[in-house]
């Protein structure tokens, strides 16, 4: 395993859960794991921000220190980053966040969370999709089950095409018309080249351990 960057069909669906959940997998195989959240927006809660989270995953306490090492742009507005930015006269610095991520980038296992889908705005002209071209590293996109998933979920692949998609992970939704597996095997029609991994609620170490074997 190296580098991975983790993004969505959205905002909400499960990056911060699937990231948090494999950190803990893989240090429960006494592997030495890195996580990033370089973007959050809408922090005042330290121990309920996704930083907050992947520092517990990562067993490291959630302190002020902590938050800003994993999360150098931190906006108080849970709006998108150009608007979050915006609303406190800032605007993120895109080749700063670039090479901050690279830099991070080689010998442990690393995770970056993005933030929201991946057409989301951080400024005038770029969106989250030129943070990931810009790293070239393979994504973990996250979807969900819900109702209207696979259409979400189809569009989102074409917005990401050229880019590497380790694993679409099929994050199980609050409320699901359908079983799972039925969603996976829809998505696997159209996208037959993308590895699908179907993830329960409350997925468990054995679910993340299926998840990070797709990955290897
Ligand atoms: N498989 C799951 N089982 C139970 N709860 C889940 C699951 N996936 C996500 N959740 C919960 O759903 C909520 C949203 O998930 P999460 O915060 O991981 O989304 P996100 O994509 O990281 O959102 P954001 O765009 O804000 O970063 C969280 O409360 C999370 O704990
Ligand atoms: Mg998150």
């Amino acid at each position: 395993m190296s580098a991975y960057f983790v993004t969505a069909t959205g905002t909400d669906i499960g990056k911060t859960f699937v990231t948090a959940g494999l950190v803990r997998h893989l240090r429960a195989q006494g592997k030495t794991v890195r996580a990033l959240k370089p973007i959050i927006s809408g922090i005042d809660d330290l121990a309920a921000s996704d930083t907050g989270a992947l520092l517990a995953a990562l067993g490291e306490p959630v302190t002020q220190a902590a938050v800003a090492r994993l999360s150098p742009w931190r906006f108080r507005e849970p709006l998108s980053p150009d608007m979050a930015a915006a609303r406190e006269g800032r605007t993120i610095p895109f080749d700063d966040l670039v090479n901050f991520c690279r830099d991070a980038i080689g010998g442990d296992t690393l995770f970056i969370e993005g933030v929201g889908g991946i057409l989301v705005p951080l400024d005038d002209r770029r969106t989250v999709r030129d943070w990931a071209r810009a790293l070239g590293l393979p994504l973990i996109v996250v979807a969900g089950s819900y109702l209207g998933t696979i259409s979400h979920t189809l569009t989102a692949l074409e917005a990401m095409g050229g880019l590497e998609i380790a694993a679409l992970v099929l994050n199980e939704s609050e409320t699901s018309p359908v079983k799972l597996a039925e969603t996976a095997a829809t998505l696997a029609r159209f996208a037959p080249a993308i590895p699908i991994v179907p993830l329960p609620r409350d997925a468990g170490p054995q679910d993340f351990a299926v998840l990070a074997r797709t990955l290897i």
